[in-house]
Formats: C-alpha cells, sequence, structure tokens
C-alpha cells in the first residue's frame, strides 16, 4: 500500500456514469453505515459556480485551478441525512443541483491542474469511521487503496429516465430527449478525455442497476462490503 494514497479509514468507492444511481446509493449507503459521504461530483459544480460567479472563463484552466486550490466550500450534513452546500458562506444547495451547474462542471473537470488542485482536499474526507466515496475517479485515482471498489451503471435510456424523474420531481421540466442527448454527450466527454477518464478501477466489482430498486443496489454493495469487513448492524 502507497503511504500517499493509503486512506485513514475503509474507503467505499462508488464510481459510475451520471444517472445509475450513485448519489442516491452513496448517500443512502453512506447513513447505514453511519460513514462520512464525499459528492465529488458536487464538488466540480461547486468549483464551475465558483468560476461562473467571478465570471472567470471556464476555458481557462489556470484560472480555474487557481480557484481550485483556494476553494471556501462547506457541506454539512444534518441528523436526517440532509445536506446543505455553502460557497463562500452562502447556500448553494439548490444551484448545485441545475443542469448548467453539472454541464458547466463537466468542463472544467477535463482540465489536469483542476483534478489535481482537488485531491488533497478528496483525500481529506477519509476520515473515521469510514468514508463513501461518490464519483468517477474514486476507485482509480483518488482512492486507489479504497477497501471496496464499485463500478455503478445502468443503460444510458435508464439513466436518462431516472434524470427526468428527479428533475420533474423538483419542478424542472426537461423534455426526455433532449435530457438522454446532454446525458450521451456529457459520457462522451467524461470516457473521451485524456485524465481521469470514465473508466472501472481493474479492481472494481461492476454493478448494473438497470433492473434494480435503490435499497436492492444498497443492500448487495453492503454484502460486498461484509466480504471484507464487519459491517456494522442495521439501525
Ligand atoms: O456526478 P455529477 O453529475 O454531479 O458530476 C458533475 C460533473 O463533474 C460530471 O460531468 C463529471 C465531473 N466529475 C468528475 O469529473 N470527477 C468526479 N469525481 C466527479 C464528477
Amino acid at each position: 500500500m502507497n503511504r500517499e494514497t493509503a486512506p485513514a479509514a475503509p474507503v467505499v468507492a462508488i464510481d459510475g456514469p451520471s444517472g445509475a444511481g450513485k448519489g442516491t446509493v452513496s448517500r443512502l449507503l453512506a447513513r447505514r453505515l453511519r460513514w462520512n459521504l464525499l459528492d465529488s461530483g458536487a464538488l466540480y459544480r461547486v468549483l464551475a459556480l465558483a468560476a461562473l460567479d467571478r465570471r472567470l472563463s471556464l476555458e481557462d484552466e489556470t484560472a480555474v485551478a487557481e480557484l481550485a486550490g483556494v476553494l471556501d466550500v462547506v457541506f454539512v450534513s444534518d441528523e436526517a441525512g440532509a445536506e446543505r452546500i455553502e460557497l463562500d458562506g452562502k447556500v448553494v444547495t439548490d444551484r448545485v443541483r441545475t443542469e448548467r451547474a453539472g454541464d458547466s462542471a463537466s468542463r472544467v473537470a477535463r482540465y489536469p491542474a483542476v483534478r489535481e488542485a482537488l485531491v488533497r482536499l478528496q483525500r481529506d474526507f477519509a476520515r473515521p469511521p469510514g468514508l463513501v466515496a461518490d464519483g468517477r475517479d474514486m476507485g482509480t485515482l483518488i482512492f486507489p487503496d479504497a477497501l471496496l471498489k464499485v463500478f455503478l451503471t445502468a443503460s444510458p435510456e435508464e439513466r436518462a429516465r431516472r434524470r427526468h424523474k428527479q428533475l420533474k420531481e423538483k419542478g424542472i421540466d426537461v423534455s426526455l430527449p433532449a435530457l438522454s442527448r446532454d446525458i450521451a454527450e456529457r459520457d462522451s466527454r467524461d470516457a473521451q478525455r485524456a485524465v481521469a477518464p470514465l473508466v472501472p478501477a481493474d479492481d472494481a466489482k461492476v454493478l448494473d442497476s438497470t433492473e434494480m430498486s435503490i435499497p436492492q443496489v444498497v443492500d448487495h454493495i453492503v454484502i460486498w462490503l461484509s466480504e471484507r469487513m464487519d459491517v456494522p448492524p442495521v439501525g
């Protein structure tokens, strides 16, 4: 194990494309284990919002990377597990979830200097009793020594349907075909980029959730984890 990358607590890395259910699964899993949660996508989204707020060009790798190094972001979870995200002392929880933030995040996430600037910040989340890390490169780059690596996928159609439902519940009306196109575009940008492309780690367990419910996915991961460590009982 490499001292640089060895986490200070057990880590479950949950990687996979947009809309595969990573966010919900990771949150529920963290709550069930009573572990910390790293929503790395939210970190890229917050960074993109911070850049937009400062009227930086998203094409300016150096400026965005500098901003990443001094990003004033706080993730707060309340007792019920609800999350509040603060940027520069202001609550940005809802803005973070917009398609604009997601699309801008995908743009800034292409830059090696930006990714590098966020590495330490992400590794700092690995605190006892453990961490559920949700992202695209958690198992490959950020936590290569993670205790368990899961690559969660679902068919593109199912992912578009899930995202559509999620947005609709928030009162945001986007057409399903437009969303499918966006998801396909973002997937290919994320998979083809030179740094940290969206690929499973060699030792990741691939889980296709197309036909599974969220609780089934969580149960599946808990079973895999219990093969490697004593998992705290439910309740
Ligand atoms: O999972 P998400 O939709 O919140 O992520 C937003 C964007 O951030 C996504 O298009 C790719 C990028 N991202 C990344 O490159 N690496 C991560 N670990 C997490 C997100």
